[in-house]
């Protein structure tokens, strides 16, 4: 069997803490501690724990030459099947043909390593943010004070800043009035069904390439209403639509160059249910006319920025600028928008094809009319978007 490392692997020292009733019982503080070492690679999203054998064999391992098992140390060849059955070690035994698939992918993604290993390693399968705001008593802004003190202050005066210098006081337009009503809404109006225009004309001014650059046949550059770096736009939007006058509920793909959407097949369940699960359980946000699914082809952008330390970061504050431009766009049409990073990725890029080496979803934006009622608080100081103040919380 010849074997080499998996391409990328980091060592974490972790500490691991919980509750210990015998220790408690013999006059201790009733936590037990415990130190080990982790492995933590991309390609198999694992985190497992590595001992002194283990953490031997993969430093002296090349993640790049081939070599025969019997080329290492008896020491070595004990600690190897475990290291190949977590992916950690590769080999070409086609019992694990799946595991070198996934080293091989990654090779071929361009991903900068650090941020392989934060994209596969900080994804949520289950979660559920509203339980889990409820279990540390955090649901509102007077609990966030109490449980975690106050937070560093709302602005600052750098230390080395001079004396201030005040600035004339703009003259506001209706620029600054579409501004003032965007506010993130977390009360659809479900009653009220989204007609087909303003869903074509949002979709068209947020994702639409509005123009394209065609180098050669297959080398072509997108215009669009937002940013993107080196004229890439790796952003694709997926849509889950809940509410939609002429539009049967479901997933889709939007295509950006026919202005045109493709449905696609539906996700195991209800698709309330579904939607639910997307947005980590926050029912005020699963509740939109349509869910905007934001999901970077990485490999797009990462063609041009191989193993660059900013092509991550780039396709995530793209994710951004597309979010803010959906944002205003719906606040000018009347209607409201989110967007959230507290999802459950699993499920939706399952339910979309996805392999996140590739692409996967990254954010979900939501949009549809705003309810009457406030039932779950919205940032509105001015009121501008609810014309009242909102209710003390
Ligand atoms: C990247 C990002 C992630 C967010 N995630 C959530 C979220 O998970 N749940 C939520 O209720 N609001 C979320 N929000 C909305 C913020 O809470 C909101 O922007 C903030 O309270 C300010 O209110 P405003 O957008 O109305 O000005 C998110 C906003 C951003 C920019």
């Amino acid at each position: 069997m010849r074997v080499r490392r998996c391409k990328v692997l980091y060592l974490e020292p972790r500490e691991e803490v919980a509750f210990d009733l015998q220790d408690l019982l013999a006059g201790g503080d009733g936590v037990a501690r415990q130190r080990r070492w982790f492995a933590l690679a991309p390609h198999s999203r694992g985190q497992v724990p590595v001992d002194a054998a283990a953490r031997d064999v993969l430093g002296g391992l090349s993640p790049e030459r081939w070599v025969e098992e019997e080329m290492l140390s008896p020491a070595q060849r004990e600690a190897l099947p475990a290291l190949v059955e977590a992916g950690l070690v590769v080999c070409d035994e086609p019992a694990h043909a799946a595991m070198l698939a996934r080293d091989e992918a990654l090779r071929a993604a361009h991903w900068h390593p650090l941020a392989a290993t934060a994209h596969a390693l900080t994804r949520w399968n289950g979660v559920d943010t509203t339980e889990a705001m409820r279990n540390t008593g955090t649901q509102t802004a007077p609990e966030l004070r109490q449980v975690l003190g106050p937070p560093p202050p709302e602005a600052i005066v750098p230390p080395r800043a001079g004396a201030p210098l005040p600035l004339p006081v703009p003259e506001a337009t209706g620029f600054d009035a579409l501004l003032r009503r965007r506010a993130t809404c977390r009360n659809f109006d479900r009653g009220r069904p989204l007609p087909m225009e303003e869903l074509s004309r949002l979709l068209h001014r947020v994702f639409a390439a509005q123009g394209t650059v065609r180098v050669t046949g297959d080398t072509v550059f997108l215009k669009k209403n937002s940013p993107s770096g080196g004229g890439l736009h790796p952003v694709e939007a997926y849509l889950l639509v809940q509410q939609v006058e002429g539009l049967d509920a479901g997933l889709y793909h939007y295509d950006p160059l026919a202005h045109a959407l493709r449905p696609l097949p539906a996700p195991p369940g209800s698709l309330d249910g579904f939607a639910l699960q997307a947005v980590a359980g926050q029912t005020w946000f699963a509740q939109a006319h349509v869910l905007a699914i934001l999901a970077p082809r990485y490999a797009r952008n990462f063609w041009k920025y191989r193993q660059h330390a900013k092509a991550h970061r780039a396709v995530v504050l793209e994710a951004g600028h597309l979010s803010q431009t959906l944002y205003l766009a719906a606040t000018e049409a009347g209607l409201a928008a989110y967007v959230t990073c507290a999802i459950n990725e699993d499920c939706l890029d399952e339910a979309l094809g996805l392999d996140p080496v590739n692409e996967g979803v990254l954010a979900v934006c939501g949009f549809g009319w705003r309810g009457q009622v406030m039932e779950t608080m919205e940032l509105d100081p001015l009121g501008a978007a609810w014309q009242v103040p909102p209710p003390p919380n």
